[in-house]
């Protein structure tokens, strides 16, 4: 979700309007996910990167991420979706993890789209802290290291019980990953459009399911191979 800073910037107002306004559209994409029945979202809304902004930056997005997830509380509930984090989460405000963590109890049943924020992330550092947890179990005793396959490995990571994404979508023109889901967006589509995050909408979002439906997906396979799949 790139692009809020420069959105504000275009207007001359400060950054944070940037992010109020992103707020909206991770409510409308949110939203059109539930409607069309696409059972997961991951949104990268904070990364371990953006610990050195700005210290007033980063208040005030800690702020709206508090506020936001007590205001979608009763949404999420009567919408059926669930709340999931990965990320290094241990860093964050108290006050944001109180709420982050009753969310995700109180949701924890819900069943009809799995909402995940990738909050405090990085994939170099998700993808550490599955490497010394294991590690630690081979040390145990508790694991072979002839037993580590990509399935143990996956499943050792934040995001153990999702499925690989099928698409990314970036906004705002960037063309970079940006340390994002490393291991898991192996086989990825991938879309970059120069919308700006807070321009994004359910309208962008259909467009980049559409160019998605377009695309053959070959897993390494030839296109005879995949034909003969689907
Ligand atoms: C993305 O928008 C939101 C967060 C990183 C929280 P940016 O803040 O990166 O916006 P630009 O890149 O400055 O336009
Ligand atoms: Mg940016």
């Amino acid at each position: 979700m790139d692009g809020n800073g420069r959105w504000a910037e275009q207007r001359q107002l400060p950054r944070i309007f940037g992010h109020r306004q992103g707020v909206e559209t991770v409510r409308a994409v949110v939203k059109e996910c539930r409607a069309l029945g696409i059972p997961h979202l991951t949104l990268y809304a904070f990364s371990s990167e953006n610990w050195g902004r700005p210290a007033a930056e980063v208040a005030a997005l800690m702020e709206l991420l508090g506020l936001f997830l007590a205001q979608e509380l009763e949404t999420l509930i009567t919408e059926d979706i669930r709340l999931r984090v990965i990320g290094n989460t241990a860093l964050l405000p108290p006050e944001v993890l109180q709420v982050l963590q009753r969310t995700i109890e109180r949701t924890a049943e819900n069943s009809q789209l799995v909402l995940t924020l990738a909050l405090s992330y990085g994939s170099r550092d998700e993808i550490l802290r599955a490497v010394k947890g294991l590690a630690a179990e081979v040390q145990g005793g508790e694991l072979a290291a002839s037993d580590i396959d990509e399935r143990r490995f996956s499943a050792s990571l934040d995001t153990a019980g999702l499925p690989d994404p099928d698409l990314l979508i970036r906004t705002s023109g960037e063309m970079r990953i940006s340390n994002f889901l490393l291991w898991q967006l192996a086989y990825a589509e991938l879309y970059f459009t120069d919308v700006l995050w807070p321009d994004f909408s359910a309208d962008e979002l259909r467009r980049a399911l559409d160019d998605f439906a377009a695309r053959q997906r070959r897993f390494g396979l030839t296109s005879a191979q995949s034909a003969s799949d689907s």
